[in-house]
């Protein structure tokens, strides 16, 4: 322990538990439909660059944050800038993971719902997937209902503390989910007609790219690596002087972006397959919903794949929403001293009355439009469009200018390193990333937003 705060158990506690973060919905919900929705592999490219460019400078820079000062987001910043505004940046972290776990936890409970209903097997064919969907998400109580177990799983894993609720539920779950997703991609690849799908994935068509595929493209970065809202830096602040960044955060971000083109390979060829463009939109949040049970009434053993494949979900998103609920019970534990049980309840309460707009926006209120979305769609636009790439542009300008990259260098090279971080993040904090996020981010939302065109 260092200043008498909780330590990871072990090194791979650290990198299972922050890789457990970053996969997740982001990964198996979200990124194949925003692939979808941004022409498939020209997408896959851009969003590769922005991983590497930024991804892996703004991950060694935030958990070198948190070892470093060994807090939460407002109290690391605080620390490292006394008596300026700096602090601002990790509460902009702690309003995100609110956000964000809100609506979170209104997918997962999709997820949750549909492991249960795979139970009695999925209805063949894709119309009636896509109303079984749709009959889920336009209910109300049905919904709010697994939004609050989902709530109350997460918040209870945050209440039993670090090692013993984060770390062992972690060390258990990942290796089953990256088993079960395997086996969702052989029965998906075997379909007849699968290679449409791997041709979507793989064969780029530029002609789709617009401004806002760049935006979509660096939020989903963000957002799939659980960069730029503190989640890391906090799981960092756990870290002992013994463990090593360098090779961790590259241990993180392969295995996130693996488990997302695997997400990939399991829906794509079975979209393609099965489905078609035409029938349903891929670029819905159903994408994942509608196809796969498609997939899991046309095989053998269906519903024990299915079962499975929601259970899966429901990990990962588990693992993930424990990082976001832990970033804001982190901060009100050492900035206003709150037990950690209490923390956990009562903003794991607070959340998932937050949550309950984005269900209702596909009943009571979807006569609700922002810019064309609906209530869930508008919380996420806000949370990766706008929040985290400018989480991440603050937290380089600070990395760069105010503590400096010779010691976030310094600090990610301590300890027992296998191979040492190089100066060359140093231009991309400084320079590139504040001002190629910043522009994206500026062009992605007005064109969103139908500014320009
Ligand atoms: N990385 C998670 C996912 O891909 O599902 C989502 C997430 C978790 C985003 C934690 C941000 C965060 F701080």
């Amino acid at each position: 322990m260092v200043n008498g705060r909780e330590n990871w158990a072990s090194k791979i506690g650290f990198v299972l538990a922050a890789a457990g973060s970053a996969v997740g919905l982001g990964n198996i919900w979200r990124f194949p439909y925003v692939t979808g929705e941004h022409g498939g592999a020209a997408f896959l490219i851009i969003y590769l660059i922005a991983i590497v460019l930024i991804g892996y400078p703004v991950m060694v820079t935030e958990i070198s944050l948190g070892r470093s000062t060994q807090k939460n987001p407002v109290g690391a910043f605080k620390a490292l800038a006394p008596n300026t505004s700096w602090w601002l940046v990790g509460a902009l972290g702690v309003l995100t993971g609110f956000v964000i776990l809100s609506y979170y936890s209104v997918i997962a409970g999709w997820s949750l719902a549909f492991m249960v209903n795979s139970l009695g097997g999925f209805p063949q064919g894709i119309e009636a997937a896509e109303e079984l969907f749709m009959g889920h998400i336009t209910g109300v109580g049905t919904p709010i209902l697994y939004h609050a177990i989902f709530m109350v799983l997460t918040a209870g894993i945050i209440a039993a503390g670090v090692v013993k609720g984060i770390q062992r539920a972690v060390q258990f779950l990942m290796p089953i989910l990256a088993i079960l997703l395997v086996l969702v991609v052989l029965r998906s690849l075997t379909l007849e007609g699968a290679g449409e799908g791997l041709a979507f994935l793989f064969a780029p068509d530029f002609g789709a790219v617009t401004g806002n595929t760049f935006l979509s493209a660096v939020g989903q970065a963000f957002f799939t690596l659980s960069l730029g809202m503190g989640a890391i830096l906090t799981y960092g602040s756990y870290l002992s002087n013994k463990d090593e960044i360098p090779g961790s955060a590259a241990q993180i971000i392969g295995f996130d972006t693996g488990l997302a083109i695997v997400a990939g390979l399991a829906i794509f060829p079975a979209f393609f397959a099965l489905i078609g463009t035409e029938e349903v939109a891929m670029e819905s949040v159903g994408l994942v919903f509608i196809t796969l049970p498609a997939v899991f009434a046309e095989m053998p053993m269906g519903t024990i794949f299915g079962f499975l494949f929601f259970l899966l979900l429901s990990i990962a998103a588990l693992t993930s929403a424990i990082s976001l609920l832990e970033v804001v019970v982190a901060y009100v534990i050492d900035e206003h001293h709150w037990p950690r049980t209490m923390a956990a309840v009562v903003v794991g309460a607070i959340i998932f009355v937050v949550g309950i707009p984005p269900i209702l926006g596909y009943s009571t209120w979807d006569g609700f439009s922002f810019a064309g979305m609906d209530i869930l769609d508008t919380y996420d636009f806000f949370a990766d469009s706008i929040f985290l790439p400018l989480g991440g542009v603050l937290t380089s300008i600070f990395a760069g200018h105010v503590w400096g990259t010779r010691n976030v260098i310094e600090e990610a090279n301590r300890g027992n390193v296998s191979f040492r971080v190089g100066y060359w993040i140093s231009p991309l904090l400084k320079y590139v990333i504040p001002l190629g996020v910043f522009v994206v981010m500026v062009f992605g939302v007005l064109e969103a937003l139908g500014i320009i065109g």
